[in-house]
């Protein structure tokens, strides 16, 4: 069992990296120090911890606000902090923004993910250091009906985001392949939960449903994920970095597999039971449009290892975790609207303009 005295969280500002931070200080109740670097970018919010930050002294959690890519501010991070474990989350991490503009995904992603395995080589000769990488399904490509994606499907990214997780895969086992360097990777399943960025489907249904906007469900709406709770995320994450065994990859997922159009009905439903609201008031606001270039059409994770070997299953009830997120964001609208002040109207109103219209193009 690996025992951490500071663990270097990176992109501990966003989605998954802030309940994960939550989780360690909060419920683990961990004993050791967490530094969190994070570049702040449009997805990265620091208010998301502002809890943490009240509650916890800087010998305990510090926020350091730093960027992957520069790695001279990385060195000084670790030559100040020594950490002996590394969570990587930092990534750009939405599919239809690596569409658009791949750039940031490059660099971020992979020479992002290369600075910090540089960074732990070089320190993994002074003191023991464990790499954890957080990857994602999608570096396994599509599926059809049937079958799921274990840890030895060979990989076939199909995005420029899913190409540059799967690179920074690689660069993690060549690390320890060839120098050794102690380190694990996990490939999760669609995140849900709350501060969720409101750009991915759960979280931009639920706040389109709350203004009464339109609901864009891409193409014939059956293409199908696995949606797995963040906080069993954040759970298995932990397990894997106590005792996951170095150089192997872990295969994370919800078993809570639904098609697009049925978890956006489920949502409308849901959202209008707790508003006291006739159950099909917000189906009106779905609007099918042009589906994604090159969209995958199903995700399925075999977890069986994770339940094997670390004894971890998912714990979070689909119907009950959707009711509680939908709740979060009915509660947090402060939270929603402070993050969507950056480019984020003129983003999602364009990205949903340009679909409409090649909808409307591809019926003429
Ligand atoms: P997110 O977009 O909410 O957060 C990403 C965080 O990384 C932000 O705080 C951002 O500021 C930070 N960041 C981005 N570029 C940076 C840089 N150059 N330097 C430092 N910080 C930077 O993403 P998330 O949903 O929390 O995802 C976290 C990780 O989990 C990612 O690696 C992603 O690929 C992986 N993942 C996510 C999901 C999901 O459903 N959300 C599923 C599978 C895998
Ligand atoms: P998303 O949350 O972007 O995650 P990913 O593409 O990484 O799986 O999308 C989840 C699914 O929802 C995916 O099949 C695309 C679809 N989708 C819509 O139909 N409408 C939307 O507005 C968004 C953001 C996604």
């Amino acid at each position: 069992m690996r025992k951490f005295k500071t663990l270097l969280v990176t992109g501990g500002c966003g989605f998954i990296g802030c309940n994960f931070i939550r989780y360690m200080l909060n419920e683990y109740l961990f004993e050791g120090k967490i530094i969190n670097i994070d570049a702040l970018t449009y997805s990265g919010h620091r208010d998301s911890l502002t809890d943490i930050e009240q509650q916890y002294p800087t010998e305990k959690y510090q926020f350091i606000q730093a960027d992957i890519r520069d790695y001279p501010q990385l060195e000084a991070v670790f030559n100040e902090h020594c950490p002996d474990g590394i969570v990587h989350f930092a990534a750009e991490t939405h599919v239809d923004r690596s569409i658009h503009g791949p750039a940031d995904f490059i660099s971020t992603n992979i020479n992002g993910t290369f600075n910090l395995l540089e960074l732990s080589r070089k320190f993994s000769t002074r003191e023991e250091l464990h790499f954890h990488h957080i990857s994602t399904d999608e570096v396994f490509g599509s599926l059809g009906a049937a079958g799921k994606f274990c840890e030895t499907t060979p990989y076939d990214p199909r995005s420029p985001y899913s190409a540059s997780k799967a690179s920074s895969d690689h660069l993690v086992r060549a690390y320890r392949h060839t120098y050794g360097l102690s380190s694990t990777i996990s490939s999760c399943s669609n995140n849900y939960g709350p501060y969720q960025f409101p750009e991915k489907l759960i979280p931009l249904m639920i706040r389109n449903i709350l203004d009464g906007k339109e609901l864009p469900v891409y193409g014939d709406g059956k293409n199908i994920r696995d949606w797995l709770h963040v906080k069993d995320h954040c759970s298995a994450v932990w397990k894997i970095l106590q005792q996951g065994k170095s150089g192997e990859t872990y295969n994370i997922g919800g078993e809570s597999e639904l098609g697009n159009i049925s978890l956006v009905h489920t949502l409308c439903e849901e959202t209008a039971k707790l508003q006291g609201l006739d159950r099909d008031a917000h189906k009106k606001l779905i609007s099918f449009v042009a589906d994604r270039p090159g969209h995958d059409r199903r995700y399925a994770i075999d977890c069986s290892k994770m339940k094997r070997e670390l004894n971890w299953r998912p714990a979070t009830d689909f119907r009950d975790g959707l009711r509680s997120t939908i709740r979060w964001y009915m509660d947090n609208s402060h939270w929603c609207e402070a993050v969507q002040s950056h480019d984020y109207h003129s983003w999602i109103e364009k990205n949903y303009a340009d679909r409409k219209q090649q909808q409307q193009d591809g019926e003429t």
